[in-house]
């Protein structure tokens, strides 16, 4: 029978770490053989004096890596790998790759606060099904073999309609052209668009993985600080910098709008010295309280504006646009399209066939519903101890946690409770800056009924019980 005697260390590593790191190593090493049966989540709980969070999220790590299996009705079981098997891997010390498996990448926990992951249930998938089945008989027909480079010509007009429509944004089809992704459409930009090896002026803190893009293609970054009201323009002009990237609708991470006199100055600021400004406008469609404010690129075509699906559809569908001024379009080299041509036409007879607009509606009331469920769950649970940053984001909210502890200590202590909650400090261009401690709170795919229990979960582990609870 398996004993299992794990020593647990305060305040080396959350303790389901510590379980799951223990369990590993009885099963590589041989003592837990393989088919053995594990002890049951409640069990193992009462004989180590932990929560029952702890082992499950053990047990779902070792699950998620194949070391264990789960049999309906029966429980858990070590997975048939052998021993021998085992000793393929290089075990000398100095050799070991210190894998910490960062409860952010893949372990599941019961109350899971995501930002990047929106409601799937809510996808319409009949409509979706029906239109892509009718883009696979329009394939069948076509022509050309690849597609057209820029996009197909449907969606690029009903992009257009839609923009102009609900982000006020007047263009043409022939000034958008389709992406796979944020980060592929500030590529293009990179490559025939921008002049090369620039300064790029960075939202300080600001989305990370469009920085990680423009330094990738060897654009050095600028970081420019923000105030209450979004990016810091006075900084800007004193800056070298020809070339911005901001989020005006709701600043990443922080949420902050930025208000109509900052946009004239940043298009003063663009038309005097000549500079380019790339607005993200990655959620802009949700507000919660009053109407979606207009793009930027609503008050000057000279504006280069990346629009994606990803917040309202799909993000596993990888549609994202760009839309560039006139003046831009003659740089465009244009390279074979990647968005597969199915997925573009399933999506240009969505829209046009009125079932975007109706999805469109559905998103925001259900994320209306979430993001108050939220906001009031926070004002209850966690009152005073902490402050909401960024209520006005479409998608998630920052937390300024009132504690001594951590971003990490924060972010261990919520996993032991079965909450897992994000860091922000990599949305810093030097992490060593970071001078206010604030987590992450999405939620885009965390169901109704989870949301209060799982914020009741985050007070407990954080503050302690209440005593009236
Ligand atoms: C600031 C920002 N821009 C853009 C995106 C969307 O990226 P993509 O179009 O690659 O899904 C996100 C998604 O999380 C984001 O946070």
């Amino acid at each position: 029978m398996f004993i299992c005697s794990p020593v647990f260390e305060e305040g080396r590593s959350p303790y389901y770490l510590q379980l799951y790191q223990y369990m590993k190593k009885e099963i590589v090493e041989g003592r837990l053989s393989a088919t053995e049966k594990l002890p049951s989540i409640r069990g193992l709980s009462t004989h180590l004096h932990v929560s029952k969070n702890t082992v499950e999220a053990a047990y779902q790590q070792l699950l998620a890596e194949g070391y264990i299996e789960s049999q309906p009705k029966k429980g858990y079981f070590v997975s048939q790998v052998g021993p021998s098997l085992f000793k393929t891997i290089q075990t000398k010390e100095e050799n070991k790759f210190r894998f910490n498996p960062s409860i952010n990448v893949q372990t599941q926990l019961p109350y899971d606060f995501h930002y990047g992951s929106i409601e799937r249930s809510a996808f319409p998938m009949k409509q979706w099904k029906k239109w892509s089945n009718l883009a696979y008989e329009m394939e069948m027909g076509a022509t050309q073999a690849y597609g057209e480079a820029q996009g197909e010509q449907s969606l690029r007009e009903e992009i257009a309609n839609y923009l102009l429509q609900a982000r006020g944004i007047n263009s043409t089809a022939g000034q958008i052209y389709i992406t796979s992704g944020t980060q592929q459409s500030i590529s293009l930009l990179c490559q025939s668009i921008l002049a090369s090896n620039q300064q790029v002026a960075f939202e300080e803190p600001g989305y990370n993985e469009a920085r990680l893009m423009f330094k990738s293609h060897h654009f050095s970054i600028q970081p420019i600080s923000l105030e209450h009201d979004g990016l810091n323009v006075k900084e800007l002009n004193q800056t070298q910098a020809k070339i911005v990237y901001t989020t005006p609708s709701h600043q990443f991470p922080c949420g902050m709008i930025m208000p109509i006199k900052k946009r004239l100055e940043l298009i003063q600021w663009a038309n005097e010295t000549g500079g380019i400004v790339i607005e993200d406008d990655y959620d802009g469609e949700y507000r919660y309280r009053g109407k979606p404010i207009p793009a930027l690129r609503s008050l000057s075509d000279e504006i280069i504006y990346l629009g994606t699906f990803s917040k309202m559809l799909l993000p596993s569908l990888r549609i994202s646009f760009a839309v560039l001024p006139p003046r831009m379009l003659e740089k465009l080299q244009t390279l074979n399209q990647t968005v597969p041509r199915v997925i573009q036409n399933t999506m240009s007879l969505f829209m046009k066939e009125g079932d975007w607009e109706r999805h469109v509606r559905r998103m925001k009331t259900l994320y209306q519903k979430k993001h108050d469920l939220l906001i009031h769950s926070i004002e209850e649970h966690l009152g005073e101890s902490v402050k909401i940053v960024g209520s006005d984001s479409g998608l998630h909210l920052l937390l300024e946690v009132h504690s001594n502890d951590t971003e990490q200590q924060l972010i261990d202590k919520a996993a032991e409770n079965g909450v897992k909650v994000y860091p922000t400090h990599l949305y810093w261009s030097d992490p060593r800056k970071v001078h206010q401690k604030l987590i992450m709170i999405g939620f885009g795919n965390i169901e109704n009924e989870k949301i209060n229990k799982g914020i009741l979960k985050l007070q407990e582990a954080w503050f302690g019980l209440r005593e009236d609870g």
